[in-house]
Parts: structure tokens; sequence; C-alpha cells
């Protein structure tokens, strides 16, 4: 399988609302999408299959000055497991570096756990949890990944 992976724009919002869907059960509506896409503080990035153009991942983040929240992340069912989210999370974490982002945040449910599993495989950390975070009542995680090394030198 041939994958580009491309900063998406508006000509995109059905194949983003249609992937939340498949992928997250309609999180945001289509007007949610619209101003996503459009938002110049937000990044969005989309991994197409290079002949079919098909949307097969999606992530969108949010820029608050040297921070990056990101605010959805999800790969087509059918294509789970195949290192889609992995490109796309580490082609995100390479253009954050170039932006002098620090840190990079995210929230995830306390019962997604491939997702926790996902995002411990990417190097995030647990900093906090947020009772009651999410309609149906389950708690969420807030997960951290450092961009910057610390280097300490012996003397
Ligand atoms: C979370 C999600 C984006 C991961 O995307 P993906 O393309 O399937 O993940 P990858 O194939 O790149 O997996 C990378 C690593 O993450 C871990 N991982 C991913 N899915 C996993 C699962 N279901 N169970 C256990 N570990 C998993 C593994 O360590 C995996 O490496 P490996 O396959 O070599 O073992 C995808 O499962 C998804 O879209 N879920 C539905 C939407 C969602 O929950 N989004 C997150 C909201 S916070």
């Amino acid at each position: 399988m041939n994958l580009t992976i491309i900063q998406l724009s508006e000509m995109h919002l059905s194949d983003c609302v249609e992937l939340d869907q498949n992928s997250s059960n309609g999180l945001w509506s289509k007007s949610q999408w619209k101003k996503e896409l459009t938002d110049p503080k937000r990044i969005c990035l989309g991994i197409l299959e290079l002949q079919t153009k098909k949307l097969l991942g999606l992530c969108s983040a949010w820029l608050v000055i040297e921070e990056l929240h990101i605010t959805f992340i999800a790969v087509d069912p059918m294509n789970q497991r195949k290192g889609i989210g992995k490109l796309l999370l580490s082609d995100l974490i390479k253009r954050s570096k170039s932006l002098q982002i620090n840190h990079i945040f995210l929230e995830v449910k306390q019962n997604n756990e491939p997702a926790k599993a996902f995002y411990n495989s990417m190097g995030f950390k647990t900093v906090g949890k947020r009772s009651n975070f999410y309609q149906d009542g389950c708690d969420g995680l807030l997960l951290k990944k450092e961009l910057i090394t610390n280097y300490k030198l012996n003397n």
C-alpha cells in the first residue's frame, strides 16, 4: 500500500466526517470539522492511499503557544494495526519539533485500551486524571509527550 501524508483542507470535509463516523461514532459535527479544517491555529493531517486517494487516517491538533493539544486521531477500522496511526503521529511530532513545540498533550478515555496502548508505544506518559470528563461519565486521562531533551553534564 502506497501512502502519503498531507495537510487537510476544506475539500476533505466529507472524508473527515465519514472517517469520524466510522472510527469514532461521529465525535464532531460537519460544522466542527469545517472549523477544524480552516482555522490557522489548528493542524489537521491526513494519511491517504495514493492510488485511490482514500482517507485512511486523520489527526487534528491545536497550537497553543509552545504546546500542541491533540484533539482527534483515528484510523479507518479496516486498516487499523498496520502502522498507520504510528506514521501519522510520528509525522505530527516531526512537524511539531520544527514549529518549536515543547510539549504535546491529549486526553484519552480511561477504558480505551487500544488507544492507551498506542499512545504508550509512542512515548506518551499519564500526567493527570479528569473525573467524569466524557459525556458517558467515563474518566479521562491526560497524557503528555515532552519534545525537549534535557542534557546534564557531570562536573
Ligand atoms: C488508536 C488508533 C488511532 C491506533 O491506530 P493504528 O493505526 O491501529 O495503530 P498502529 O498500527 O500504528 O499501532 C502502533 C502501536 O500501538 C499499539 N497498538 C495499537 N493498537 C493496539 C491495540 N488494538 N491493542 C494493543 N496495542 C495497540 C501497538 O504497540 C502498536 O504496535 P504493534 O502493532 O507493532 O504492536 C486506532 O486504534 C483508532 O483509530 N482507534 C479508534 C479511534 C480512537 O480511539 N482514537 C483515539 C482517541 S483518544
